[in-house]
């Protein structure tokens, strides 16, 4: 999980789905709402059917759900109207958008999702229909709009569900009109009610309030605000209001909320300590939610205050301390506990194996340690999720013949020491759904039963273990399986043929044999990321050309089977043959990484067309020659070009050095990219491993060293004003160093070393004021070393080294006058000598560079990248969200 990285498209599209999750978890049917079922006999009232028509039509329907609403029916019939079957008036109108989105094809989902939403304008008309008492517009988008304030108008209301409905502005105070209502979901929109004191108090017989995501700050203080909340709520859900500006810390023991059974407060960043009564009144509460919040304080302390038959409990990603209480044994009542992202240390109590209702344990990233042993599960029937990843120094040990009396679903133990032999208790877990055994010291063989045990698996992740044994040809029986993760293990073998649900493939850094099979060109049709890197593949890659059917040679254009490949790399392996023509249908491509093979012929053009998401194209060491086509330029989301080390001739193009994302600060394409792919970069004369997503705001690199290439650098290189990293060492350019130099002012590495480069070194230089590596050494460049600014603190004389006519500090050769080199004959043959012999050194260095101390730069960097990452605290929030993502996905299956 050091794998988190920062992007913001990444985390917005967890907190999204999280957050849906999150409401759907909560949505408990509300069994005092009595809706009149459909009848079959009255047929439905003119004014009521006319009502309905000119709602549709101020409405916007692209994809036709209400094809059903047609004139001169009977409006009874009609999609989500349902009448009395006494009086025939309509009383429900169900318009909410159930298309699900939970069938882990995430880009497909959300297209099919947003064309079956309904938009444009609610009329008034509605008001016609004065019988209403439930009405659901969920799911859509009516694109900020305000609420209609006339919804308040439909006095019979009890059931008002506008959640994820696309609303934005003010909460009309109408809705305080509706007092009959119970049910009332407002839930993420964009919505504000910073006076809601005016209009909720009002809704009196209201049981259930989700405002999620309403902000809802206000003047008014704390016990005050809660106070104004309708005292007849049973269930309450203000999951990122805003609350922060109202309540310093939590007041509920003094509200009048005496009622409530569930209470979700999470992300509203309350901070500070927990009050001595908290909940105090709150007798009944069963689930009580202040996930992601700032509180402090002991959790044994808190645990004390709980309500005696609390059964969902929710304190995670909060600042909490100390360890688990001895009496948690005696929370009978509880089913789900999760406190995970605190900072919890000392044991687990063994008591924990007395929950006989527990079904979600989640301890995971906090600082316990110590044994964990069968008396910990010892009644734990119930058991379907546990989370225990992420600590301190957690050890399972338990009696190899034990067979645990739960059968889990969901399984994380990353980072617990399981091994060093494959845990046998895992034979009897049948229904595993998600098993996650990162990291958990395991050196054994694969035991022959286990591809049988998981056959209903979804997500499984052995990673970074010692495991070995020889992959199945075929792993097709793991019908549901959408993500197989074994990397860094000791497996043999070929690919084996995948099960067509597959999306995510790793299989990085094991002993994997063979080519990449023809089976691929069908699996890519599912498959989005493929990491096949660190292996023994070899060969080429398959065509995969479709059909003779749709093969149109008279076109000349092959039809390609359709791809979902975003990310890919084989790098390091020893694959062969010409730039693939496999991936000349990966639309969706966004990171390709064929560096460390045996590539070779020329880059074809088709690059710059047919991948329009690529963002990263890494094709380091391998043999590509000829020009490097100048359509590459047309990757506007392109951020990092390594072609460094091939053998790639002619001039760089000036319109090849206009690549939109180095030239602005831009984003990725659409698609959806994950973090977890890591590249190596080299800059600042080391290389460095970066995750996909942190490249975009860390690194933008543009590398082409050691290759042939000849002419002038480019003018137009001085747009790339957002470039981080630019190598341009070890071929054979001539003339001057542009002074548009100075435009490249994000730039933080230049190495134009090991050139032909003549004349002075711009001034404009020092204009680079983030610049912390620069190489200039081996080329003709002469005169004045410019000085001040970033330049001053290149202090290594080094840098200038075998440019014989250069002069002035940091090197020791002084100026003249009027600036041109003081000819000292004796040190300038030495110096001519030296330049040479360092040239031919310098050169076979390079190449020779990577072959012998990368493979050590590349174990030192990789742990460095490590802290990098999880030191930084949005990564640690974000590393959260996804592990909770897979969390709650499980919730919601289970509900
Ligand atoms: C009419 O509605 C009532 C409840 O409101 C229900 O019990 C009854 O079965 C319904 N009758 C028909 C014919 O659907
Ligand atoms: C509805 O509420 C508004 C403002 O809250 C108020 O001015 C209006 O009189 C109310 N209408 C009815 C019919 O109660
Ligand atoms: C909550 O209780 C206070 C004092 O007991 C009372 O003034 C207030 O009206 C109550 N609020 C609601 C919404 O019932
Ligand atoms: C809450 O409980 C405390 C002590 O049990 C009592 O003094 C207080 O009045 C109660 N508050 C409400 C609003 O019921
Ligand atoms: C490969 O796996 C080994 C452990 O099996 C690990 O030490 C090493 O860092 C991994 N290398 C890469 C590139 O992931
Ligand atoms: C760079 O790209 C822009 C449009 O993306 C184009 O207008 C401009 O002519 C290009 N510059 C060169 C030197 O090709
Ligand atoms: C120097 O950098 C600034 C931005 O910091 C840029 O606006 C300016 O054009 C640069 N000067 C030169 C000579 O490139
Ligand atoms: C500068 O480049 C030369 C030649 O490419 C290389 O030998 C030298 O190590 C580099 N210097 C530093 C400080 O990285
Ligand atoms: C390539 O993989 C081997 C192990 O398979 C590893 O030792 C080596 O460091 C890797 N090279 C690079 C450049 O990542």
């Amino acid at each position: 999980m050091a794998k988190a990285t920062r992007s913001s498209i990444q985390c917005c599209r967890i907190v999204l789905i999280m957050i849906w999750v999150l409401l759907a978890q909560y949505q408990i049917p509300i069994s005092s709402i009595s809706v009149e079922p459909k009848g079959g006999e009255r047929s439905c009232r003119e004014r009521e059917r006319d009502a309905l028509l000119s709602f549709k039509a101020s409405i916007e329907d692209p994809s036709d759900v209400l094809s059903s609403w047609q004139t001169g029916q009977d409006c009874c019939r009609w999609r989500g109207v349902v009448c009395s079957n006494r009086t025939g008036h309509v009383v429900k109108l169900d318009l909410h958008n159930n298309f699900t989105i939970f069938n882990y094809d995430y880009n497909t989902d959300m297209i099919n999702y947003k064309f079956r939403m309904l938009g444009g304008e609610i009329g008034p008309s509605l008001l016609a229909i004065e019988h209403l008492n439930y009405l659901n517009l969920s799911y859509n988008d009516f694109g900020h709009k305000r609420i209609p304030e006339f919804i308040g108008s439909f006095k019979n209301l009890k059931y008002l569900d506008l959640s994820y409905a696309g609303f934005g502005g003010s909460i009309p105070p109408q809705l305080g009109n509706l007092t009959k209502l119970l049910h009332l979901d407002l839930s993420f929109n964009s919505l504000e009610s910073v006076d809601y004191v005016s209009w909720l108090p009002r809704l009196s017989s209201l049981k259930y309030l989700d405002m999620s995501e309403v902000n809802l700050s206000t003047t008014v203080d704390g016990v005050h605000a809660l106070n104004m909340l309708p005292a007849s709520l049973r269930v309450l859900y203000l999951f990122d209001c805003n609350l922060n500006a109202t309540f310093s810390s939590l007041p509920l023991y003094s509200s009048n909320l005496t009622s409530l059974v569930r209470l979700n407060l999470g992300y509203n960043y309350f901070h500070g300590p927990i009050p001595d009564g908290l909940l105090r009144n709150m007798t009944s509460l069963k689930e009580l939610g202040l996930q992601s919040n700032d509180l402090i304080g002991d959790i044994a302390e808190l645990m004390k205050r709980l309500p005696p038959k609390i059964e969902e409990l929710d304190l995670s990603t909060n600042n909490l301390t100390g360890s688990l209480p001895i009496r948690l044994e005696h929370m009978t009542s509880l089913r789900y506990l999760y406190l995970y992202n605190n900072s919890l240390n000392g044991h687990i109590p063994s008591g924990i194996g007395k929950l006989t209702n527990l079904r979600g344990l989640d301890l995971s990233f906090n600082n316990l340690l110590g044994i964990i042993s069968e008396n910990h599960f010892a009644s734990l029937t119930r058991l379907e999720e546990l989370y225990l990843s992420n600590n301190n120094n957690l050890t399972m040990v338990v009696d190899p013949n034990w067979i645990p009396p739960f059968k889990l679903k969901y399984v994380d133990l990353s980072s617990c020491n399981l091994g060093p032999h494959f845990p046998t208790w895992i034979r009897s877990q049948t229904d595993i759904i998600d098993l996650i055994m990162s990291n958990t010291g395991i050196v054994d063989r694969l035991p022959d039963w286990f591809w049988n045990v998981i056959s209903s698996v979804e997500y499984l992740d052995l990673s970074l273990n010692q495991i070995s044994g020889v992959l199945p040809s075929t792993l097709e029986f793991l019908s549901a399986a959408y993500e197989i993760n074994l990397n860094s293990n000791q497996f043999h073998g070929g690919v084996p043929k995948l099960m067509m649900s597959l999306q995510v493939l790793d299989l990085s850094n094991n002993s994997i044999t063979g080519t990449v099979p023809l089976s691929m060109c069908n699996q890519v049709q599912s498959l989005e990321i493929l990491d096949l890197s660190h292996n023994r593949l070899s060969g080429q890659l398959p065509q995969c050309l479709t059909s003779r059917k749709s093969f149109r040679a008279d076109h000349g254009d092959l039809t390609l089977i359709g791809s979902k490949l975003s990310i890919v790399s084989f790098s390091n392996n020893s694959l062969s043959g010409e730039f693939p023509l496999f991936f000349r249908s990966c639309q969706y491509l966004n990171f390709l990484d064929l560096s460390y093979n045996d590539f070779y012929g020329s880059l074809p053009i088709w690059i710059g067309k047919r991948l329009p998401q690529l963002a990263f194209l890494l094709l380091r060491s391998n043999m590509f020659s000829g020009y490097i086509p100048i359509q590459l330029a047309k990757l506007d989301y392109l951020h990092v070009l390594d072609l460094a080390h091939n053998n790639l001739s002619g001039t760089i193009a000036p319109s090849l050095v206009n690549f939109t994302a180095m030239t602005t600060v831009s984003s990725y394409g659409s698609y959806y990219v994950p973090d977890f792919i890591s590249m190596l970069v080299v800059t600042k004369g080391q290389a460095l491993e970066y995750y996909t997503n942190t490249i975009i705001s860390l690194m933008s690199s543009l590398d082409l060293s050691s290759n042939c290439l000849t002419g002038k650098i480019p003018e137009e290189i001085g747009g790339l004003a957002t470039l981080k990293n630019l190598n341009l060492s070890g071929n054979r350019l001539t003339g001057d160093i542009p002074e548009t130099i100075g435009g490249l002012w994000s730039l933080e590495s230049l190495d134009l070393s090991n050139n032909e480069l003549y004349g002075e070194i711009p001034p404009t230089l020092s204009n680079l004021t983030f610049l912390s590596y620069l190489n200039l050494s081996y080329n003709n460049l002469s005169g004045v070393i410019p000085s001040g600014q970033q330049l001053q603190t290149f202090d290594d004389p080094s840098i200038y080294k075998g440019n014989n006519d250069l002069c002035g500090p940091p090197i020791s050769k002084n100026c003249s006058g009027d600036g041109t080199t003081l000819n000292y004959p004796l040190k300038y043959e030495d110096g001519n000598e030296m330049s040479s012999f360092y040239l031919s050194m310098g050169l076979g260095f390079a190449v020779g560079l990577w072959v012998v101390i990368g493979p050590l730069l590349f174990k030192r960097t990789w742990s460095a990248a490590y802290f990098l990452f999880i030191d930084n605290i949005f990564d640690k929030i974000y590393v959260f969200m996804v592990l909770n993502w897979a969390r709650l996905i499980a919730n919601i299956r289970k509900k």
